[in-house]
């Protein structure tokens, strides 16, 4: 039985069923009854699966991680092997090397015929998802991040991802090139369906001119080029990231067409000139304090009947969901400056900063991206 949020929180009128229904629930003996009887048990049984699957999520996203690392994806993307080949190839003790493959056949990752493993279709996806491979490799610093999760809900982690995406802490802050290259390639790689998703959901048709606010280093603009040939482009961010973005523009042709502004939101007035302004996967770095500004901010450079797109993964608000407020909520949390909104609190902070005609747009993969747009009048 589904219970919202609203309904389980307080002493509302059916808190007293909810109470005794969950008592009931949590009973051995009722557990196993509804496990035998014909009405109940498929029901038991999901509900078994589905808590095992949490319990053991940990140990699924190590065997991602390993499969990923040691390449077996690609190692058997073409070609069948057996544990034992595959034991040489990625020089593990065979019987480790089995348990490994056979865990990857579990997650539906990989298939086995005849003792042979290969890449199943749900492998083979992972490895077409622009990002994604690049995503799962640098999780060792999230999960570091969470290896103690009370001390982490306590906040008394000193977590890395605060070091690993050090620019977030002001203009100026990096100051590591090695680690802006490493932020920048993951954004770079992972824009690609965040970028799809956003031109598929919102129409540029009638803009003239688009400015990326924390536009990285270029991909979204880059994939706008591409689909809209006239439109003018500009791409404001921070100073040392700005030369990524323009080899990125150099190479696809496009360099003439983009402006690159270098400067900090938070110090800087935005440029006017564009129509249009995008931010994506900006807003969820920031504490509420900054939002407020840099959307004041974004309001001033645009001009009457100009519109802002953001772009994000977003909380699912009332109704919580898995990717914004399990994996958003926590590696934002990790990051220590920002965190996963819904859209109706980015909707709230449009309206605060002045913005109307505030629009939710539900994307096919909210995993990927949400949307929110909203006009200056
Ligand atoms: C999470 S990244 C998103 C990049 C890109 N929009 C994307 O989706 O791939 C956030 C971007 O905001 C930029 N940024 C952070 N603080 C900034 C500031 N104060 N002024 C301008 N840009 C900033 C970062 O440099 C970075 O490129």
């Amino acid at each position: 039985m589904r219970d919202t949020v609203k309904q389980q929180s307080g002493a509302g009128p059916r808190s007293g069923f909810f109470a005794w229904r969950n008592r009931l629930v949590a009973s051995r003996r009722f557990q196993s009854w509804a496990s035998r009887l014909f009405l109940t048990r498929g029901v038991a049984r999901r509900e078994g699966e589905a808590l095992f699957d949490l319990v053991s999520g940990f140990a699924q996203s190590q065997v991602l991680f390993a499969l990923v690392e040691l390449r077996v994806l690609h190692l058997l993307l073409e070609q069948a092997e057996t544990a034992d080949a595959m034991a040489a190839r990625l020089s593990l003790p065979p019987d480790r090397a089995r348990v490994l493959l056979h865990a990857g056949v579990a997650l539906g990752l990989l298939s086995v015929t005849a003792g042979r493993y290969r890449t199943a279709q749900r492998g083979a996806a992972l490895l077409g998802v622009p990002g994604l491979e690049a995503m799962i490799s640098h999780h060792d610093v999230l999960y570091r991040d969470l290896a103690d999760p009370v001390a982490f809900f306590r906040g008394e982690t000193e977590t890395e991802l605060a070091r690993f995406w050090p620019y977030v802490f002001g203009a100026g802050g990096a100051v590591e090139p090695a680690v802006t290259a490493r932020y920048s390639d993951l954004m770079a790689d992972s824009q690609g369906l965040v970028a799809e998703e956003t031109l598929r959901t919102v129409s540029l048709a009638k803009v003239r001119h688009l400015m990326d606010v924390g536009g990285g280093s270029g991909a979204f603009l880059t994939h706008v080029a591409e689909k809209m040939p006239k439109i003018g482009l500009s791409l404001f961010d921070l100073p040392v990231v700005a030369p990524t973005a323009r080899a990125r523009f150099v190479t696809a042709g496009i360099a003439e067409r983009v402006t690159i502004i270098g400067g900090s939101f938070r110090d800087d007035a935005l440029p006017c000139g564009a129509d249009a302004i995008s931010l994506i996967r900006v807003l969820y770095d920031h504490s509420d304090a900054t939002v407020r500004a840099l959307l004041s901010n974004v309001y001033r450079a645009l001009p009457d009947g100009g519109r802002l797109i953001v772009s994000e993964p977003m909380s699912g608000g009332a109704v919580p969901n898995r990717p914004g407020d399990v994996y958003f909520a926590l590696y934002c949390m990790a990051m220590r400056t920002g965190r996963a909104r819904s859209a109706d609190e980015i909707a709230t902070l449009l309206g605060q900063a002045g913005f109307s005609q505030v629009r939710v747009r539900p994307t096919s993969r909210p995993f990927v991206t949400s949307i929110v747009e909203c006009v200056r009048d």
